[in-house]
């Protein structure tokens, strides 16, 4: 969604907004601009499509200023133009703002607004704001600031300036992020921390309703209520190396080929193979929770909620543990019973997709105690669930989730683990499971030795409109992960089944020019998938098998075979969606797609 970055501080501000603009690139975005106070004037600048056109347009005009905004806009209210681009003014060219999230009152607003004189320039819904503060402004933008807020309805960050107010930056949120950076030569805020790191790690995340009032490298919080608050700073550990691309030519392929590192990274300090145990030291402040718990309701979106349905069949099978998994957007407008031993646990790669994020908070207000799987540290569901595990795997930066959702899956079996030792999972079993998760790392390598035949796959298939992927039982949800990989970044219609469920009507689809992708790894399912093989085949369709290492019967019926190395039946997805997820890769570079920023998506979807 929308990236906001703001700095008022000692040094040129121009380097520092276009240097976190860029690192915001990879949440998606259709235009951008800055504004930064220079003197007594305003140096604005907008651009449709990339950075790089703004950084044309500003070309080597020296700009002085201390003190700026920028951001990179999401289209929600009026097509990607200039005019819609941020930030937007008041009428007279004083008020600068720049806005993340959804006003939802902003046609009523506008009316009054227009009716009171003000005249607009663009079809958003964040001018309206802008206007409401000049409206209120008696010469303490803070104040105006906060007089707004109580005429507006939704989800917002906004960091403000005025010309008259010379090194003051006015910022707050609610229901959307917003990050402050402390840096020994000012203050930087912006909506994620990937464009704070270059300048500090020192950085405290706002609560809503907090505003920051920042005059160069001094500042501080408050609520509406006018209640100072001290905050703490924390240190996050991300390297500007995670940050880039390291000699991959893009992020994708990077945080595919490096699952067997992230994968590591999410065990580490966790397995007690000796104990047939794991440590999960985020859950101990709920202890007597889990251990009353009666049912798990996993609450997430897009491939997060993809891995909460392979941790329904964990969390069944293992730790004997009712288990159903919403779709985050769903959450709120259904009826579920929930019982005073039931726990919500929201997983979300960003920690901040709106939609997982108001479930979590739906069930607090119910009383229902919540977890998290997040990975950015300090993240607003990691804030808002009473215990969590995080994944640790650093900044994920591609649209698609590749090295998140493995690190889920791998997460979801520590808790399957940590759950069913607590109930009747043996010794040797919790021994088995952790053994193999130690592994990994050896095996996720294996599969990444395919890239090359994967690659060849896809040259031979990429004209191909349409894809049928299916599995059952743990492969079920890695069907639905592997087409939702190759929609998102080639654009190519795919569908995910559970294998049994083909011949109920979508078998009619199958013929020579409907290729089919089976996950048929030797499990417990495996004989029923082969039944489900011979079906498409019978119908002309062409298969592309993932299969167990060795396998000769696949092979000797489908048309491609790649093969998995062998692991405990609940741990093969964690190597099965590989292939999947280079085949994507693959298809969209062949076709020429932007693979690490796919069309109308973004990174972090931060609005309902
Ligand atoms: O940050 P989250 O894990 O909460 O994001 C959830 C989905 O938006 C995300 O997984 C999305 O489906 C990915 N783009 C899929 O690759």
């Amino acid at each position: 969604m929308c990236g906001i970055v703001g700095y008022s501080g000692q040094k040129n501000s121009l380097m520092i907004l276009l240097d976190g603009l860029r690192r915001l690139e990879y949440r998606g975005y259709d235009s951008s601009g800055i504004a930064i106070k220079d003197n007594d004037k305003i140096y604005n600048r907008k651009a449709v499509g990339e950075i790089k056109e703004l950084e044309a347009k500003i070309g080597d005009k020296q700009i002085e200023g201390n003190v700026g905004i920028a951001h990179t806009r999401w289209a929600t209210h009026g097509t990607p133009t200039e005019a819609n681009a941020h930030p937007h003014c008041d009428c007279q060219g004083k008020i600068w703002l720049v806005h993340n999230g959804i006003i939802e009152n902003h046609q009523k607003l506008k009316k009054q607004l227009q009716k009171e004189g003000h005249k607009f320039s663009s079809e958003t819904d964040t001018e309206v704001v802008a206007h409401l503060i000049e409206k209120y402004y008696q010469g303490d933008l803070a104040q105006a600031l906060k007089k707004s807020l109580h005429d507006i309805e939704g989800a917002y960050s906004f960091v403000a300036f005025h010309k008259d107010e010379p090194s003051r930056l006015v910022a707050v949120k609610k229901g959307s992020p917003l990050v402050l950076g402390l840096a020994e030569d000012g203050v930087i805020v912006a909506s994620d921390v990937t464009a704070i790191i270059k300048q500090t790690r020192d950085v405290i995340y706002l609560e809503d309703e907090e505003i920051v009032d920042i005059n160069g490298s001094n500042f501080d919080i408050f609520n509406l209520a006018n209640e100072y608050k001290k905050k703490k700073a924390m240190y996050v550990d991300w390297s500007i190396e995670q940050l880039e691309k390291n000699g991959y030519p893009h992020f994708m392929l990077k945080e595919i080929c490096g699952q067997p590192e992230t994968v590591t990274d999410s065990l580490r300090g966790r397995l007690v193979a000796e104990e047939g145990n794991v440590k999960l030291g985020g859950l101990d402040n709920i202890a007597k929770e889990l251990n009353d718990m009666k049912d798990l309701i996993s609450v997430a979106c897009g491939t997060a909620y993809y891995a909460c349905l392979v941790g329904e069949y964990m969390l069944e099978e293992y730790a004997d543990l009712s288990t159903k998994s919403i779709v985050g957007s769903e959450f709120r407008y259904r009826k579920y019973c929930f019982n005073k031993n039931s726990v919500i646990l929201g997983v979300s790669q960003s920690g901040e997709t709106a939609d997982t994020l108001t479930a979590i908070k739906e069930a607090n207000k119910k009383y229902i105690t919540t977890l998290g799987i997040v990975n950015v540290v300090s993240s607003s569901v990691a804030r808002a669930t009473t215990a969590g595990i995080y994944n640790h795997i650093g900044p994920e930066i591609a649209v698609a989730s590749t090295k998140a959702f493995t690190s889920q899956l791998v997460t979801l079996s520590l808790l399957t683990v940590y759950l069913g030792r607590i109930r009747n999972m043996s010794f040797p079993m919790g021994q088995r499971i952790v053994q193999e998760l130690e592994k990994l790392q050896e095996k996720i390598s294996k599969v990444l030795e395919n890239e090359e035949k994967i690659a060849g796959i896809a040259k031979k298939y990429y004209q191909v409109p349409n894809f049928a992927f299916l599995g059952r039982k743990y492969n079920y949800p890695i069907a639905l992960e592997g087409a939702l990989k190759l929609k998102e970044i080639s654009y190519i219609h795919a569908e995910g089944f559970a294998g049994g469920e083909i011949k109920h009507g979508s078998l009619a689809l199958i013929d020579k020019n409907f290729p089919s992708i089976f996950l048929v790894p030797e499990d417990s399912v495996y004989e029923k998938n082969l039944g489900n093989i011979q079906e498409i085949k019978a119908r002309g369709g062409n298969v592309i098998a993932i299969t167990t290492e060795g396998n000769k019967e696949v092979a000797g019926i489908v048309d491609e075979v790649i093969y998995i190395p062998k692991t405990l039946e609940m741990l093969t997805p964690i190597l099965s969606v590989i292939p999947l997820q280079l085949f994507a890769y693959h298809m969209a570079v062949i076709k020429g797609k932007d693979v690490d920023k796919p069309r109308n998506l973004a990174k972090s979807v931060t609005v309902e």
